[in-house]
C-alpha cells in the first residue's frame, strides 16, 4: 500500500492530492492513509499535509523500494518483481526460500542485513541504507557445470553498471570487485541442482555504497572500501542498482538464449585484477603459487602453474601478493 501511494503522490508531480482522492483510489480510509504517510515519513521521504489540500511529496526517500528503483530500470524481466525489505537476516537466504514459487529474475533487497553471508562462511558486513544488499533469483535451463560463468556474468555487470556512473573497478575473478585494491563488492552464487537440471540459481550481491571509513570495524579498514571513501562523494543507490540489473538482464540474456559471452568475457579480461599477477590458489589441499595469463571464452582462468604447464581453473579462491 505504501508504494501505490507513493506511485499516486508521484504522478501528481509535487501538486497536493486529497486525502479523498487517495482513499477513493486506492480504497483506504482516511485514518490508515494517515498512519502510512507517518510510515512513509519515516522510512525518508519529505511528505507535506495540508488540511483540506491534502498530501505533497516534497522529496523521495533514498530507500530502494520498486517505485523508487523503477524509474532507472530499463530491464523487462531481471528487477520487475523486486521484493523489499528494510531488515532481513539475509536476502540470499529470503531468496532461495521463495526461489520455487518465485519467476525468473525476482530480486529481493534490503536496507539491512542482520546475518549478511559472504563465501566460505564469511560474515559480509551489511550496514542499513548504505549499500546494496541483493539477491537475484534465475532459472536458467542449463547444465550445472556451467552455473559458474553465471557469476562472471554478474561481475561484468557490476563492472559496467560502475563504468557509467564513472568509476573503473577491478575484477578479481571470479566474484570481487575491487577499487584500489580494496573489496567493493562481493557476489555469492548459490544453486539448487539436480545431477542435470539446474532448479534455481541465487545470485547475492553486495556493494559498499556510501559507508564511511569510521562506521567500518577497525578489521576491515584495510581490506575493504566504498564507494563513498574512494571517490569522497555519495552516489545514487537506486540508479547503481537499476544499472546492475539492466547490464545483468542483456548480458545473462546473450549467454541464455545465444550462448554467446563474449561481452561478458571481454569486461572481465579489460578489467581484470589477475591478468599478468602471480596469485595463489586456494583449494582443499592448501594453496599453490601461479601465474595468472588469461581468462578463456568459457570465464575460466588460464595459468601457468609451478611446473611451467598451462591449467585451466573453472571456479575457486584466488589470494594476490600483496593484498
Ligand atoms: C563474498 O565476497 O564473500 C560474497 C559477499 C556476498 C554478499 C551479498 S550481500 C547480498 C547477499 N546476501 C548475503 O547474505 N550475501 C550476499
Amino acid at each position: 500500500m505504501k508504494q501505490q501511494i507513493v506511485k499516486l503522490l508521484k504522478s501528481a508531480g509535487g501538486d497536493f492530492v486529497s486525502g479523498q482522492l487517495i482513499s477513493e483510489k486506492l480504497n483506504v480510509s482516511r485514518a490508515a492513509i494517515w498512519k502510512y504517510m507517518n510510515a512513509l515519513k519515516e522510512e525518508g521521504y519529505e511528505i507535506e499535509s495540508v488540511s483540506r489540500k491534502g498530501y505533497r511529496l516534497i522529496e523521495s526517500a533514498d530507500v530502494l523500494t520498486s517505485s523508487e528503483v523503477e524509474k532507472y530500470l530499463t530491464a523487462t524481466s531481471i528487477g520487475r518483481n523486486l521484493v523489499y525489505f528494510k531488515t532481513i537476516g539475509s536476502t540470499n537466504d529470503e531468496a532461495k526460500r521463495i526461489a520455487f514459487d518465485t519467476v525468473n529474475g525476482t530480486v529481493v533487497v534490503s536496507e539491512e542485513q542482520t546475518n549478511g553471508r559472504g563465501r566460505l562462511g564469511r560474515v559480509w558486513s551489511s550496514p542499513i541504507g548504505k549499500g546494496i544488499w541483493m539477491s537475484v533469483v534465475l532459472k536458467p535451463d542449463i547444465i550445472p557445470e556451467k552455473v559458474s560463468r553465471i557469476t562472471l556474468i554478474g561481475a561484468a555487470a557490476v563492472c559496467k553498471a560502475l563504468q557509467e556512473m564513472g568509476v573503473d573497478a577491478k575484477i578479481k575473478w571470479p566474484n570481487d570487485l575491487l577499487l584500489s585494491k580494496k573489496k567493493l563488492c562481493g557476489i555469492l552464487t548459490e544453486m539448487s541442482a539436480e545431477l542435470n537440471h539446474v532448479n534455481y540459481i541465487v545470485m547475492g550481491i553486495g556493494i559498499n555504497v556510501n559507508i564511511e571509513l569510521e562506521e567500518y570495524p577497525e578489521e576491515l579498514r584495510d581490506i575493504a572500501t566504498s564507494l563513498k571513501i574512494a571517490t569522497g562523494e555519495d552516489f545514487n543507490r537506486q540508479e547503481l542498482m537499476a544499472r546492475i540489473l539492466n547490464n545483468l538482464e542483456r548480458l545473462y540474456t546473450e549467454f541464455i538464449e545465444k550462448d554467446d559471452m563474449s561481452e561478458s568475457i571481454r569486461v572481465c579480461k579489460e578489467n581484470s585484477l589477475l591478468i599478468g599477477e602471480k596469485v595463489f590458489l586456494i583449494e582443499r589441499g592448501g594453496k599453490r603459487e601461479v601465474k595468472v595469463i588469461d581468462i578463456d571464452e568459457a570465464g575460466e582462468l588460464i595459468v601457468i602453474n609451478e611446473n611451467g604447464e598451462m591449467e585451466t581453473i573453472i571456479s575457486g579462491e584466488v589470494s594476490v601478493r600483496g593484498f
